[in-house]
């Protein structure tokens, strides 16, 4: 089969990738850069003003490696299938070990699928639904189970306001959501924490917990004396979603065997504290290290800098709102990289490294040459502001519409068929049938 992802020139990305690298490493650099799961700011500049997140400095100081047209291609070699738009586009810009993740593929080695979801409100925002989204392609590619980990008891450690009840509720409903954002229930396993820490799983919390010095997670996460010790003591709970062992419902009850099965980690970068931990123990606790796919933000509607956030609702578009919500909010808020005046935007043309109709185009369009058309349309002048907005708005809806049709058919039954606790198969055979 032709690779689709065919570089421009001998060993250099393909020119949409590279052009999406580029755009994201601006010049300036902020040593004030803060990149964690509870906070995300690109730092400001001597003047004081808000700089773009560089996730190539993030890239070098999480020692992550960058994603390649190599990989890529290789992607497509093993799998037979045409990477996700996510991956061609570079907003999968980083991984660890996903070349162990395809050996294992190519050898018919098990390994399974890890992600979640922190449920701090009831909607989801299209941004909450690019790691996902990104896991669905993967789960039909590599044919193999997932695990998806709500962490209710997260959110309640770090909300003022949240009760447990209250976070449980998120996770019924969140989980609905994601559901309806298209998984196979005969190859997923959804929980909540607050359902499901006991057993095996708890074992490995605690096993991971003892591993961690209160001063490592310090630092990591940036807490400090005056932090609750729930903070301190749940990334043991992320992590122990890393090991197999904690499942013996999919992967067996036999631990010498399970402890084989390593997983593959889509997240956001923001998640990477996490795994970071996780991977420098596993192996002192004989278990194999978790891969990771790190993806970067859909950034928020006023522009790069910072990420799209429920808790700003002017900055997300939700995966519940309606169609002329949607329109409302990228025409008003939606940061351009035009010029001015149609004069200007004729001569000059739109930044497209910093529009967001552009940007989140790159996100919600499949069809590449019709991307590239548009680029080049707005990049040369010919096409206004005003019409870009108008192309993603109608790219936006579609994905909502198409959500929310899948999420009226979600209902209590469908549900529980993801939180049974069943045995997954991996390319269609249990864990103990192939190791
Ligand atoms: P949470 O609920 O904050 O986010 C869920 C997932 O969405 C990603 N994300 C984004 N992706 C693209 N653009 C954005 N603007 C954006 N905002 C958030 C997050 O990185 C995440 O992948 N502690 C986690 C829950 C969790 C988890 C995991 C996530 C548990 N285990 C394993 C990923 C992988 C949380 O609160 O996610
Ligand atoms: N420009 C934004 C930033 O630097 C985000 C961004 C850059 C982006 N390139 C992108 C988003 C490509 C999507 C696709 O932070």
């Amino acid at each position: 089969m032709a690779a689709t992802v065919v570089p421009d020139e001998p060993g250099q990305p393909p020119k949409l990738t590279q052009d999406a690298l580029a755009s994201r490493a601006p010049k300036q650099m902020a040593a004030d850069q803060v990149v964690n799961p509870f906070e995300v700011s690109g730092g400001m500049d001597e003047a004081g003003k808000a700089l773009a997140i560089d996730f190539d400095k993030i890239v070098r100081d999480f020692g992550a490696t960058p994603m390649s047209p190599e990989i890529l291609q290789r992607f497509e070699r093993v799998t037979g299938k045409k990477p996700h738009r996510l991956m061609r586009r570079g907003m999968v810009s980083s991984h660890r070990d996903l070349d162990k993740m395809l050996d294992r593929y190519e050898k018919g080695e098990p390994f399974y699928l890890y992600t979640g979801r922190g449920p701090s409100s009831d909607s989801m925002h299209v941004g909450h639904a690019m790691p996902f989204e990104l896991t669905r392609f993967l789960q039909e590619a590599f044919n193999c189970p997932l695990v998806i980990m709500l962490t209710d008891d997260e959110k309640f450690m770090h909300s003022e306001k949240l009760t447990i009840e209250d976070a449980k509720r998120f996770s019924v409903e969140n989980a609905k959501d994601i559901i309806a954002l298209g998984f196979d229930p005969k190859k997923t396993f959804i929980f909540s924490d607050f359902e499901f820490v006991s057993g095996a799983f708890y074992e490995n919390i605690c096993m991971i917990a003892k591993h961690i010095t209160i001063n490592q997670i310090k630092g990591t996460f940036g807490f400090d004396d005056s932090t609750n010790i729930g903070k301190f003591h749940f990334p043991a709970t992320q992590s122990a979603t890393a090991y197999a062992t904690s499942f013996p419902h999919i992967f067996g009850h036999d631990k010498t065997k399970a402890r084989q099965i390593p997983c593959l980690i889509p997240c956001a970068i923001d998640q990477d504290p996490y795994f970071r931990q996780c991977r420098d123990r596993a192996e002192k606790m004989k278990h194999k290290k978790p891969a990771i796919l790190h993806m970067i933000f859909l950034p928020a509607l006023q522009g790069p800098g910072s990420k799209m956030s429920a808790s700003v609702s002017t900055s997300a578009i939700f995966l519940s709102d309606k169609p002329n919500e949607i329109k409302n909010k990228i025409n008003k808020y939606a940061f351009s990289g035009g010029q001015d005046t149609a004069e200007k935007q004729k001569e000059l043309g739109g930044r497209t490294a910093v529009d967001v109709p552009y940007q989140y185009l790159t996100f919600f369009l499949e069809d590449d040459d019709e991307l590239a058309r548009i680029k080049d349309d707005y990049e040369h002048g010919r096409m206004m502001t005003g019409e870009i907005k108008k192309i993603c708005i109608q790219y936006v809806q579609e994905f909502v519409a198409q959500f929310q049709e899948r999420r009226k058919k979600v209902d209590e039954s469908v549900s529980a068929d993801f939180f049974a606790r069943k045995p997954l198969l991996f390319q269609g055979k249990t864990a103990e049938e192939v190791i």
